[in-house]
């Protein structure tokens, strides 16, 4: 099935450079605003698997490369998911890579440079990666407030684009062919969300993203009632503080 990605601003081109070049991408932006979408599209159109690692601070280098493990009385290796993105040369997505340990990146750096190999010192084994083969990692800037910041000499390894939410008419016409939401409820829910992002003193941890429009739109297209849906779908999931949900209700009213 053709994943629906509705390009926001040359990133496929940018894309397709990276990938000929074999440089690695690191794509910043807001949490839901069409990062994993972007890279599951993009692994469909040059026709290549995705293996996507969700980073978080348990993460070892282990779980990533791989590690003995003992089956029938015997110890047999197992690939970790980068190591198996690497033989079959796949897309390798490091979903939330600020998240991961520093020594776990550090691990890894090997492959996101011009080496592009990787070494297992549990199996002694050099893993060359294939053409094929490339990498793209996430980082969630806002959400990440600098206390988890990646090393300079990990970032430096990555071409950066930033992603941010799309204009009003891109997000509309993803919400409409997303969910085949009715224009005009489309139309109020863009325009909610720009008021709602505007706020910046409301201090929210993250603002509206595309995907909460996304979920509204679909309960709305199942017959909700689209105040309700927003609730639900947006508000409730931005704030538990009473005071902001209040006015996120007021904002919401304004539009419907
Ligand atoms: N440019 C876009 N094209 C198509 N769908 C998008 C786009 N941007 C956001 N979405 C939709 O928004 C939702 C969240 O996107 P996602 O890629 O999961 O966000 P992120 O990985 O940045 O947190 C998904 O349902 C996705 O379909
Ligand atoms: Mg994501």
């Amino acid at each position: 099935m053709a994943i629906y990605y509705q390009e926001i601003e040359n990133e496929i081109a940018l894309f397709q450079r990276c990938y000929n070049l074999k440089l690695p991408l690191l794509i910043k932006g807001p949490t839901g605003c069409g990062k994993s979408q972007f890279v599951t599209a993009m692994a469909e159109r040059f026709n290549r698997q995705l293996v996507k690692v969700s980073c978080n601070e348990d993460t070892t280098a282990s779980d990533l490369i791989g590690r003995f493990l003992l089956k029938n009385q015997e110890t047999v290796w197992q690939d970790g998911p980068v190591t198996r993105a690497i033989r079959i040369g796949a897309f390798l997505y490091l979903d939330e890579v600020a998240e991961a340990r520093e020594d776990v990146i550090v691990a890894l750096h090997s492959i996101t440079d011009h080496r592009r190999e990787l070494y297992i010192d549990r199996t002694n084994e050099t893993l060359k990666a294939p053409s094929d083969f490339f990498c793209i990692a996430s980082y969630n800037p806002g959400y990440q407030r600098g206390l988890k910041d990646l090393k300079p000499s990990t970032r430096q390894r990555f071409v950066t684009i930033s992603f941010n939410y799309p204009s009003a008419d891109t997000e509309k016409k993803i919400l409409i062919s997303l969910t085949g939401i009715e224009i005009k409820h489309a139309d109020s829910l863009v325009r909610m969300a720009n008021g709602i992002r505007a706020q910046t003193h409301m201090g929210l941890r993250e603002t509206v993203s595309t995907r909460l429009l996304v979920n509204a739109s679909y309960l709305i297209n199942s017959g909700m009632n689209p105040h309700e849906a927003s609730m639900v779908a947006i508000a409730e999931v931005l704030t538990d503080d009473l005071k902001t949900l209040d006015a996120l209700r007021q904002l919401i009213s304004f539009s419907f």
